[in-house]
C-alpha cells in the first residue's frame, strides 16, 4: 500500500526522499510525489506512474536545495491513479502525505465545502489536508489533535506546515509509521528499509501519538498531549539485505536466501530446548488448549495450512485455519481456552489485525508469528515469535513463508513436549533434521535450470491446476498463489481426489496440471489421478521425491508424466521446506518469461494495510 517518507537534516531532501521511496516501491504504487521547503515556501512535485516519472520532473527544475520534506508513493483507493490524486495534498499553509483510508471523508468533505473550501482531487486524503488547514491557527499540534478527533478510519500521516520550515509532524492510527533517528538528521517512514541507508535506529509511533521532528530532536506527544519518552529500537537488518546484490529480481534473491534464513530462524530458538520466551503464556495454558485457530491472509494463511497438518499430527490438538478477512466477521465458535495463532510477515495486515483483536475479545491467548520487529500485530498479541527472514522486498512472499512454516514446526514440537507426547531426544533429532534441510534446499537451487526449462514449456498456457493430497495439497495452495500473482496465469489448487467430482471437465490439452506427489503412502492414489488427467489430454508436470521416482516409477517415467522433477530424498513430515522451492522458482521463471514485473505485480501491494 502507500509508502511514506520524510526527511529533515542537512542533506538535499528530494534526494533522500526519492531514495526512501525507491526502497518502498515494493509496497505497490501507481503514482508518487514529494513536498519540500525551498526558500521557506512549500513546493510540491508529483507524477502518475513509476518513480522515474517523478525523478524526471524533479530534474526538470532548477537545482533544488531543500533540507526538509515529505514524500509518498500512492496505491489508489479513492480516485484513479492520476497526477491530481497523487500525494502530497495541501493548501497554502501545509502539505500532507497519507497512508490509510478515511471512512467518514464524505460528510467531512460536505462540511468543508460548506465552509468555502475547494477540492482538487477525488481522494479521501485531501479532506485531511483541508481539515487541518481549517483548524490551523499557528499551532500544529492543536490542529492535528482537532483533525484526529473528527476523522474515522486508518491513517499514517506526514505533515509539513509553511510556518515551520524545519519541522515534520506525524500521527498514526492503524497504519504503520516509524521515526528514524539519525545523527543531525531524522526521518519518518512506513517501513524500515526506507531509512536503513542512513540509520538503523528507529522509534515506533503508537496509535494516536503525535511526533514533532527537527533535525536534532524528536518530540512525541501522547493522546493527552503530554511529552513522552519512547524506546529507541535498533534494526538488525543491514542495508544490503534491502538490495538485489546482483540478482535480477528481489524475488529470486529471496528464494536463494531460503536455506540460510531457515537456519537463522531455527537456531536462536533451540539451545538444547525449544526456548520460546513467552511473557504471558504458561505451560499450563498450553496444556489446557482445546483447539488452535490459525489466522492470516494469502501466503501467511497458507503457512497456517502447513501448521495445521503438523500440529494435528504431533500434538493431537484440532486446528482450524481461518482467512483473516472472513474470521473477523464470522460467527466461529471459539472457546476461552483456545489458542489463536496469527501469522503475518509485515505485522501490519489490516484484516489480520482486526481478526486478532476479535480473538482477544473472546479472552483467548494469542501468539503472533511475525517478521517485522515491533510492528502493529506484535503489540496486540499476548506473545510474539519472530521469524528472522530479514526484509522481504518482493511483493510475492517466498522466504517469509518458509520461516513461517519453520515456526509452525517449532511450535508443534514445543506443544507436544509440554503435553509429554515427545521426548527431548526426538526433539533434538527433529531440529537437527530441519537444519540439515538447508543443504537440500541449496541442491534444488543448484538445479534451477531444469525448472527454467519446465517454465519455458509451460509459460504459454493461460490456465493450470495444482493438485496434491495431504501436505502436498497445502503446499500446492501456496504454489498456485505464487504463480497467479506474478505471472497472471489463472491457476487453481485442487485436492487430487476431488478433481473427478467436477473440475476435471476443464482438462484439455491446453489445461496442464502440476501434480505434487511426495508422500509414498499416497503415491498410488496420486498416480490414478494423474492417469485420469493424462487420458483426457492434460499435460502433467510431476513433482516427486528421488526415492519415489526410483521405487515406483523406475523405467516407465515417460508414460506417467510429461515432465518429472525429483526432490532430494526428505522425510515426508518435512517435505514442505523442500517441495516449495521448485514451485517458487517455477512461478518466478514463468513470470520472467511472460515479461511480467516480477517484484511489483500489477494491482498488488506488499503490506495490505486497508480492509
Ligand atoms: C503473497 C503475499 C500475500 C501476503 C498477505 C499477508 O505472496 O505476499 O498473500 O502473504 O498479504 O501479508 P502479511 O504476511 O504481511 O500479513
Amino acid at each position: 500500500m502507500c509508502g511514506i517518507v520524510g526527511y529533515v537534516g542537512e542533506k538535499n531532501s528530494p534526494e533522500v526522499l526519492i531514495d526512501g521511496l525507491k526502497k518502498l516501491e515494493y509496497r505497490g504504487y501507481d503514482s508518487a510525489g514529494i513536498a519540500f521547503f525551498e526558500e521557506n515556501e512549500i513546493n510540491i512535485i508529483k507524477s502518475r506512474g513509476k518513480l522515474q516519472n517523478l525523478i524526471n520532473k524533479i530534474n526538470e527544475n532548477k537545482k533544488i536545495h531543500s533540507t526538509c520534506g515529505i514524500g509518498h508513493t500512492r496505491w489508489a483507493t479513492h480516485g484513479e491513479p492520476s497526477h491530481i490524486n497523487s500525494h502530497p495534498h495541501g493548501s497554502k499553509t501545509l502539505a500532507i502525505v497519507h497512508n490509510g483510508i478515511i471512512e467518514n471523508y464524505l460528510p467531512l468533505k460536505e462540511e468543508l465545502l460548506s465552509k468555502g473550501y475547494n477540492f482538487l482531487s477525488q481522494t479521501d486524503s485531501e479532506v485531511l489536508a483541508l481539515l487541518l488547514d481549517y483548524y490551523y491557527e499557528k499551532d500544529p499540534i492543536f490542529a492535528v489533535n482537532k483533525m484526529v478527533e473528527k476523522i474515522k478510519g486508518s491513517y499514517a500521516l506526514g505533515i509539513i506546515f509553511r510556518d515551520y520550515p524545519e519541522k515534520i509532524f506525524a500521527v498514526k492510527r492503524d497504519s504503520p509509521l516509524i521515526i528514524g533517528k539519525g545523527k543531525g538528521e531524522n526521518f519518518i517512514a512506513s517501513d524500515i528499509p526506507a531509512i536503513l541507508k542512513y540509520t538503523n535506529k528507529y522509534i515506533i509511533l503508537e496509535e494516536g501519538e503525535i511526533a514533532e521532528i527537527t533535525k536534532e530532536c524528536i518530540r512525541i506527544y501522547n493522546r493527552d498531549n503530554q511529552l513522552i519518552e519512547k524506546e529507541i529500537l535498533t534494526a538488525t537488518w543491514d542495508e544490503n539485505a534491502a538490495e538485489k546484490n546482483g540478482f535480477p529480481h528481489f524475488m529470486l534473491k529471496e528464494i536463494y536466501e531460503e536455506g540460510e534464513i531457515l537456519r537463522k530462524t531455527i537456531s536462536p530458538y533451540y539451545d538444547g530446548n525449544i526456548n520460546f520466551k513467552f511473557q504471558n503464556i504458561t505451560d499450563e495454558n498450553i496444556n489446557s488448549i482445546k483447539k488452535i485457530h490459525i489466522i492470516g491472509c494469502g501466503t501467511a494463511m497458507h503457512a497456517g495450512l502447513i501448521g495445521k497438518n503438523i500440529i494435528e499430527k504431533l500434538c493431537k490438538i484440532p486446528v482450524e485455519v481461518h482467512i483473516a478477512s472472513e474470521f473477523r466477521y464470522s460467527e466461529t465458535v471459539i472457546d476461552k481456552q483456545d489458542l489463536i495463532l496469527a501469522i503475518s510477515q509485515s505485522g501490519e495486515t489490516a484484516d489480520t489485525i482486526a481478526a486478532l483483536k476479535k480473538a482477544g475479545d473472546y479472552g483467548c491467548r494469542t501468539i503472533a508469528v511475525v517478521n517485522v520487529l515491533g510492528s502493529s500485530i506484535t503489540r496486540i498479541s499476548d506473545d510474539v515469535i519472530y521469524t528472522f527472514a530479514g526484509p522481504e522486498i518482493s511483493v510475492a512472499s517466498t522466504k517469509a513463508y518458509l520461516v513461517q512454516i519453520a515456526i509452525m514446526y517449532l511450535l508443534a514440537l514445543k506443544i507436544s513436549e509440554i503435553k509429554n507426547l515427545i521426548s527431548e531426544n526426538e526433539i533434538a533429532e527433529n531440529i537437527s533434521y530441519m537444519l540439515s534441510l538447508e543443504k537440500k534446499i541449496n541442491q534444488i537451487l543448484n538445479n534451477s535450470d531444469k525448472i527454467k526449462h519446465f517454465a519455458y514449456d509451460f509459460h504459454g498456457y493461460e490456465n493450470l491446476f495444482y493438485i496434491g493430497r495431504g501436505l502436498d495439497y497445502s503446499i500446492a495452495a501456496e504454489a498456485s498463489l505464487k504463480l497467479k500473482e506474478i505471472s497472471y496465469i489463472h491457476s487453481e489448487t485442487y485436492a487430487a481426489g476431488e478433481l473427478k467430482h467436477g473440475a476435471i471437465s476443464l482438462i484439455t490439452k491446453d489445461f496442464p496440471v502440476i501434480a505434487l506427489a511426495t508422500d509414498e503412502n499416497l503415491f498410488d492414489k496420486m498416480l490414478s489421478n494423474i492417469k485420469e488427467i493424462k487420458s483426457r489430454g492434460g499435460k502433467v508436470l510431476l513433482i516427486t521425491t528421488e526415492n519415489i521416482a526410483k521405487e515406483k516409477l523406475s523405467d516407465r517415467k515417460e508414460d506417467i508424466a510429461d515432465y518429472i522433477f525429483q526432490i532430494p530424498e526428505t522425510k515426508h513430515l518435512f517435505i514442505p521446506f523442500v517441495a516449495i522451492i521448485p514451485l517458487q522458482l517455477f512461478a518466478y521463471y514463468m513470470a520472467v518469461l511472460r515479461g511480467c514485473d516480477v517484484d511489483k505485480p500489477r494491482n498488488l501491494a506488499k503490506s495490505v494495510t486497508v480492509e
